[in-house]
């Protein structure tokens, strides 16, 4: 066990005098898709080594009892008292409420939960949460339930107390990621394949702009309504179901006179990235990592100028990734409005490239940029009982 781990496990052993059963749930990154998850697209996210541990027990009552460690605050509720609430309290209530509402028993029980993701990074911290829960819980308490269902529950969750009408990817690349693997996930079927990550001689790098997208997510709504508006259009001028149905952006432009600027971009940049996606799955099968580089770049363009979610800081380290020929491929990653981005780069070259891009940075917004290089790993497991 990490230290991490350890330390969420002392804390329920002191607070709590039983002993936990222990799951890591995992943050994800999504190397390219982003914003078609919730429109019927393709998306290739991952799980990754940054996540969620959870300690976690039955108690026999009819009481909750929460331990949030990265914030230091706890929540005792009895079960009847489960309601909206705020920060923290609304992911893991959300998914407590989602099992009652299937019908689920659930008892009351002990939890202590704490992990790496640096909030508001577009790494899916909330879905990290949420979805640990939710398989501790289908364990201790026997659900039954199968994964993709588990990933379903905790997007209905995310939408309920939080929310925010997310798509499906984050709960379900961090509750099904395999080890050095990428998913490509089908969202219109819920289905999936894995990839092998071979990167022959780069790595995944994560640049961490330090301006938090949570504060937007009223946007990331916005956006939702802006493509459903679009839809509507499309649906009737060109006789297709779904955006996966229209063959390119030449078929939307017929009808711009008849959506609102920003709708029509919307549109444009969603049929441009459910192919981009497509042919990134094709070209990483066929291990042409530079050209899948390319797309990510292509794809940044269209988050940026079209999809309106990217900010000055987003773009200004993209651009300097784009000028830099160790780096073969970097976009903003998530939700947007900051984040981080992620960014393919030659392995002898990263040093290097995240000490200038530091300064750099540092030099024009004065903000301490911080870097992860990635490993993929597992989606929710249980580590230990
Ligand atoms: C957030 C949402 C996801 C997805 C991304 C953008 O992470 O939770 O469902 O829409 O933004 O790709």
């Amino acid at each position: 066990m990490n230290s991490i781990a350890t330390s969420v496990v002392n804390i329920f052993k002191n607070k709590f005098s039983a002993e936990p059963n222990i799951y890591y749930s995992p943050g994800r990154i999504n190397l390219i898709g982003e914003h078609i998850d919730y429109n019927d697209g393709y998306v290739m996210p991952a799980a990754i080594d940054k996540g969620v541990y959870y300690a976690i027990a039955a108690n026999g009552t009819d009481t909750i009892n929460f331990f949030a460690a990265d914030f230091n605050e706890s929540l005792s509720i009895t079960l009847k008292e489960v309601t909206k609430s705020d920060s923290w309290k609304n992911y893991v209530l959300s998914v407590v409420n989602e099992f009652v509402l299937l019908g689920k028993t659930v008892n009351g029980f002990d939890c202590v939960f704490g992990g790496d993701i640096p909030r508001g990074s577009g790494m899916s911290s909330s879905a990290a949460v949420e979805g640990g829960l939710a398989y501790a819980l289908n364990d201790i308490f026997n659900y039954g339930m199968n994964r993709v269902e588990l990933a379903l529950l905790c997007q209905r969750a995310e939408h309920n107390y939080p929310g925010v009408n997310c798509g499906i990817m984050d709960m379900y690349a961090s509750i099904n990621g395999k080890r050095d693997h990428v998913i490509l996930l089908d969202c219109k079927n819920i289905t999936h394949e894995y990839f092998p990550l071979k990167l022959d001689g780069y790595k995944i790098v994560l640049l961490n702009t330090k301006v938090h997208h949570t504060l937007a997510s009223g946007e990331y709504n916005v956006r939702r309504k802006r493509c459903e508006a679009g839809m509507v259009v499309l649906k009737k001028e060109l006789n297709i179901q779904s955006f996966r149905e229209i063959k390119s952006a030449a078929d939307v432009e017929l009808h711009k006179d008849k959506m609102a600027p920003e709708v029509y971009n919307c549109c444009k940049f969603v049929v441009e990235e459910i192919a981009r996606t497509q042919k990134a799955a094709a070209l990483l099968q066929q291990n042409d990592v530079k050209a899948f580089g390319q797309l990510m770049y292509a794809g940044h363009e269209g988050l940026s100028k079209l999809y309106d979610v990217s900010c000055p800081q987003s773009d200004f380290l993209v651009a300097l990734a784009k000028d830099n020929d160790n780096v073969i491929g970097a976009r903003q990653m998530g939700g947007g409005f900051g984040g981080c981005t992620i960014n393919i780069i030659k392995d002898e070259a990263i040093d290097d490239f995240i000490a200038t891009t530091t300064a750099a940075y540092q030099k024009e917004f004065d903000i301490l940029l911080e870097a992860y290089v990635m490993q993929l790993s597992n989606g929710t497991e249980k580590i230990s009982a």
